[in-house]
């Protein structure tokens, strides 16, 4: 049971998907948190859904783009100026891009993927770390993907930066390990959220669900995850529970990924 009462916590792509599920668990495991999105008002409703039904907890909403480097600055300021304090990230904004061949893969799509999985990471950790050192440790989850562990067909721009995720996240534990701050990246396969509804509809505009259906039948779970599945999973490497755990790239896939040829 990961406890997480007293601690600041921020989770970047707050508004929806992956980021809404785990701030719905982190708050209820006793976590403050700060929301980042840079959809404002998808931002502000998640705000309010969560000061319904959390009465008790602090929650700061910053709306900020991730591939910013000055806006993410922004949020973990505004985060010490309201709480005094870091003691986690969530560093989970991301898009998938548009899928195409690598050959025919839009140059401009790719370098937005690369703003926003990669440097968007990367600026999330170089602004918290320093608050992390002061206040004598903490804990980073980034979100790579089974993207960032294996290949996907038509989705080079995506891979690209998980992977690229998967060994920042090795650097920062090897660098601040002895600060006392686990870095961890989770790698997630098909979770059910507006991104993975968006990709079904590029494999098969006319029949989105049939697409999900063949998809969740591949999986020796034969069911897609839900958000609520990553959620645990990024608490309890967020809680203190986490003392041992740095630098690993932990995928919650039903098993998928270890699968070889034909299910
Ligand atoms: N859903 C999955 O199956 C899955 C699998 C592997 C990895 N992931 C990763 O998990 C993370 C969350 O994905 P999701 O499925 O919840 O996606 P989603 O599209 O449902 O939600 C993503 C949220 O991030 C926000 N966001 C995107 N770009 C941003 C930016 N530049 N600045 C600030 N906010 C931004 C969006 O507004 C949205 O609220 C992503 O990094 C994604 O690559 C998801």
């Amino acid at each position: 049971m990961a406890n997480l009462k007293g601690k600041v916590i921020i989770v970047t792509g707050a508004a929806m998907g992956l980021g809404l599920a785990a701030a719905e668990v982190l708050v209820s495991k006793g976590a403050d948190l700060t929301l980042v999105d840079y959809n404002d008002e998808a931002l502000n409703k998640t705000k309010e859904e969560l000061v319904l039904k959390f009465p008790d907890r602090k929650f700061l909403t910053v709306a900020a783009d991730v591939s910013v480097e000055e806006n993410v600055k922004n949020y973990v300021y505004q985060t010490v100026k309201e709480f005094g304090k870091v003691d986690g990230l969530y560093n989970n904004a991301g898009i998938e891009g548009k899928q195409a061949p690598l050959v025919d893969y839009d140059i401009d799509v790719f370098k937005k993927v690369i703003d926003i999985n990669l440097l968007g990471v990367y600026y999330g950790m170089k602004y918290v770390i320093p608050e992390l050192q002061k206040n004598g440790g903490g804990k980073i989850v980034n979100v790579a993907s089974v993207g960032g562990i294996r290949g996907v067909l038509n989705q080079t721009a995506y891979v690209a930066t998980k992977h690229a995720v998967a060994g920042m996240t090795k650097n920062a534990a090897l660098e601040y390990g002895k600060d006392n701050i686990l870095t961890n990246a989770i790698a997630p396969g098909a979770i059910l959220t507006p991104m993975v509804a968006e990709a079904f509809r590029q494999v098969n505009p006319d029949d989105p669900k049939t697409a999900e259906k063949e998809y969740a039948s591949r999986n020796p779970t034969k069911r897609l995850g839900n958000p609520e599945d990553v959620a645990h999973l990024v608490a309890y490497l967020l809680s203190d529970e986490n003392g041992y755990v740095s630098g690993q790239v932990i995928a919650i896939d039903g098993g998928e990924s270890n699968m070889y040829g034909n299910s």
